[in-house]
């Protein structure tokens, strides 16, 4: 095993779908094969969206039962609740004292606001609460409380990640050399997934294959795919066709071969090819069906499991605090 420490947070807020799972979970859980990974549900962080106790509990354990089912290693992988770590809020009050404002100002997600904001006539601020304004602050003490080394993230998150490289900097000029400096690695392997329309496949787009859909559900979905006009005679291409991008990622190398040589030899349409999509994904996406709708059936087994990460969690997250608390206070 690396000794690199790798760390990643999800927001609880929302349903995973396809590009979601290749794109960002799938290589997660690869990742936490062979390395120490602090893998948590920033439960904290959905707070400036959601204001619905319910609906964030409800969607912090579909994110834990994803990825039990998935077949996270939960031996080399810490998986625990945000707000079960008291010091992660007391380090993000530490933190906001060598944090410069207009660090803030310049944060995506912050700037991304105003933008949207401006677009629709409104005040700049309109909307915006402090928990969205300061949340490179709090993803700062996430990441610098474990020690970590490594943010896998998609290119959306890596602003945020080198501000928490940069708070570490500060902090460390003021106060002796007391955390680490993490760096983002950006997940390109696997490319960009398309959805029905063609386009990346993305929530924004109203385009995406639900996860963990229903099998009747998951097939009208891919039923829906858009594709060409070409007829079962014609040669089609599987480099521009969607049900082919799919197919790559769920197919073994052999069958990959196979469905690109259907493709382009005449004889086979797109409903068939289709169908052969479907019976792979659902294939794959069964087990994975059953054993979140297991853990979902029963949320103590989550429960336990969750206790368990924090409690490992908070060993580290202590000793960080502890430091740092000294450096500052005394
Ligand atoms: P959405 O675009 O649906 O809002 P998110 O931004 O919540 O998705 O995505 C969470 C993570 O899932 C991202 O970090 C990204 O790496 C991955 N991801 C999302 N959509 C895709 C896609 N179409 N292809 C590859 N990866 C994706
Ligand atoms: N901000 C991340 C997102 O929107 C989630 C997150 C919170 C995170 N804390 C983190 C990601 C720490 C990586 C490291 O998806």
């Amino acid at each position: 095993m690396s000794e690199k420490i790798v760390l990643t947070g999800i927001k609880p807020t929302g349903t995973p779908h396809i590009g979601n799972y290749v794109g960002a979970l799938k290589p997660l859980i690869e990742m936490a094969r062979s390395n120490r990974t602090f893998m948590f549900i920033a439960d904290l962080h959905a707070l400036n969206i959601i204001h619905d106790a319910a609906q964030i509990r409800q969607h912090t354990y579909e994110i834990a039962a994803l990825l039990i089912a998935m077949g996270l290693d939960l031996n080399n992988a810490v998986l625990f609740r945000q707000s079960d770590i008291v010091q992660v809020s007391q380090l993000s009050t530490m933190l906001m004292n060598v944090t410069p404002k207009g660090l803030m100002n310049r944060a995506h997600s912050y700037k991304a606001a105003m933008d949207k904001n401006m677009a629709a006539g409104l005040d700049t601020d309109a909307g915006v609460n402090m928990g969205l304004y300061t949340y490179p602050v709090l993803m700062a003490a996430d990441i610098l409380l474990y020690g970590t080394d490594i943010v896998p993230c998609g290119a959306d998150q890596k602003q945020h990640v080198e501000f928490a490289r940069d708070i570490a900097g500060y902090f460390n000029h003021i106060y002796g050399n007391v955390f680490k400096l993490p760096e983002p690695v950006i997940g390109q392997s696997t490319g960009i997934i398309p959805g029905l329309d063609g386009r990346k496949m993305s929530k924004s787009y109203d385009n995406t294959i639900p996860l963990l859909a229903p099998e009747n559900e998951l097939k009208k979905k891919i039923m829906r795919i858009i594709t060409d006009s070409k007829t079962p005679d014609d040669v089609k291409d599987p480099d521009t066709s969607t049900i082919f991008q799919l197919y790559t990622h769920f197919a073994t190398d052999d069958e990959i071969a196979d469905f690109r040589q259907k493709l382009m030899t005449p004889g086979m349409g797109y409903g068939t090819a289709k169908t052969i999509l479907f019976d792979k994904i659902n294939a794959v996406l069964t087990p994975v069906r059953n054993e979140y709708e297991r853990l979902m059936a029963n949320p103590s087994e989550i429960d336990a499991i969750l206790a368990d990460g924090a409690a490992r969690a908070r060993a580290v997250a202590a000793q960080t605090y502890d430091r740092v608390h000294h450096a500052m206070l005394g």
